[in-house]
């Protein structure tokens, strides 16, 4: 075959996959390079290429890709993507804090030591594949896990969120799968399957088990077929939905929880940053903020700042600040707060040292008076006793 010029990069690709012993590597390239060639209008050389790709079984799914027109170049390298399965992004360093306590801090180093001295802890025989599961209730920082390690390593992180995987490609998850891990391979980046229950839990989903057990054996073979030193991270909030035989594929395995107090204090502070007023209750702020998970935190501080700037203040309200908290963590907890005499009720138990008569009076524009009225119910005065007669009559 009398190979133009303008194709050996995919031929250096093709042998690099052959002698690599990287099967999937080759076929996507040779793929790509049947369907450049029947571009250019080299039909019968195209064909010979698809008809040895489709020998291969392990080669179906990128020859079907070269079939369908889609290259493995048309994931979204440049943002532009057919399959939208795939977000590119750069976290930098500087704009991608992580605030963990110091255990989980220091099991991060070792995967990203892990990672940096891959080479010759592999000469060493004590490398360990760079897969790391981040696991955990909502809003704890997976995410931002992710991107942190990716700002670190100073490389692109490749975002797939698993559940839209599955949702809009039921029947050909497999098959995009590969094509995203294929993609990962020839990058150095960071690949990361967030929401990864969405694969990973075949069990005890009320879809079709039989397909999303071919899902999982896909996401076995695939995640084995990656070279060891292709860095995958993945993330979920269900870990009791993995299957044990995934969950056995990642050598690293952290946990990520709520804050405690300590990890607290720091994000309020870092998130709060100039808008603190000097006098902030800290403490206060600290304890009532159990519940709360570093989403929260942010979201709370983001609604309070943002009150600030429009209101045209230099510091958030502490007022504002403890009851966008207060009512933040009602919602977690399910709690529904329709009117405003309720959310009263409801902050005036949850935070008394904060809530007291005048600010809640302040906070509501109303009188202490009033406040005093809606906190009893009606139950121990005048003016509510006269409006129960009117009620009886
Ligand atoms: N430990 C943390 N350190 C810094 N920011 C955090 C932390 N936890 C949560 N956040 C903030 O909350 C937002 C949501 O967190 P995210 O990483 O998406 O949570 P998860 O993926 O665990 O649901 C992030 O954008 C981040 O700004
Ligand atoms: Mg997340």
């Amino acid at each position: 075959m009398a190979t133009k010029m303008e194709n050996i990069s995919e031929v250096l690709k093709i042998l690099d996959g052959a002698l690599r012993s990287n099967a999937s590597m080759a076929t996507s390239y040779a793929g790509l390079l049947a369907e450049k060639l029947e571009e250019s209008g080299e039909r019968q050389q195209a064909r010979l290429i698809r008809e040895r790709l489709a020998r291969a079984p392990s080669a179906l799914a990128s020859a079907q890709d070269a079939a369908d027109g889609i290259s493995f170049n048309s994931l979204p390298v440049d943002g532009e993507s057919r399959l939208h399965t795939v977000d590119v992004s750069k976290p930098d360093v500087d704009s991608t804090t992580l605030m963990v306590p110091d255990a989980i801090e220091s099991r991060l180093a070792d995967f990203l030591a892990n990672v940096e001295h891959y080479e010759n802890l592999q000469k060493a025989q004590a490398a360990l594949p760079s897969r790391l599961l981040l696991y955990g209730p909502p809003g704890t920082g997976k995410t931002q896990t992710a991107r942190w390690i990716a700002a670190r390593l100073n490389l692109p992180l490749l975002t797939v969120r698993c559940d839209t995987l599955i949702s809009s490609l039921l029947g050909q998850t497999s098959r995009n799968l590969r094509r995203v891990m294929d993609y990962a391979e020839q990058t150095t980046s960071v690949l990361f399957l967030d929401e990864f229950d969405a694969l990973a839990g075949a069990r005890g989903n009320e879809r079709d088990v039989g397909e999303l057990q071919r899902v999982v054996v896909a996401l076995l073979q695939n995640i084995d077929a990656l070279s060891s030193n292709t860095i995958l991270i993945a993330a979920t909030n269900h870990e009791q939905l993995l299957d044990p035989a995934v969950w056995r594929r990642f050598s690293f395995r952290i946990p990520m929880s709520l804050p405690d107090p300590n990890m607290r204090e720091k994000l309020w502070r870092h998130l709060l940053g100039d808008y603190a007023t000097k006098d902030l209750a800290w403490k206060v702020l600290v304890e009532y903020s159990t519940d709360a998970s570093g989403a929260l935190i942010e979201q709370v501080c983001l609604d309070a700042k943002r009150t600030a700037v429009i209101t045209g203040k230099p510091t958030v309200d502490p007022l504002e600040l403890f009851r966008r908290l207060g009512l933040a963590l009602a919602l977690v907890q399910g709690k529904i707060l329709n009117t405003s005499n309720q959310e009263i009720v409801y902050l005036r138990d949850w935070c008394r040292t904060i809530f007291s008569l005048r600010a809640l009076a302040t906070l509501y524009s109303s009188s202490t008076r009033q406040v005093s009225t809606i906190l009893n119910g009606g139950s121990s005065n005048g003016n509510t006793q006269k409006q129960r007669k009117s009620e009886a009559k």
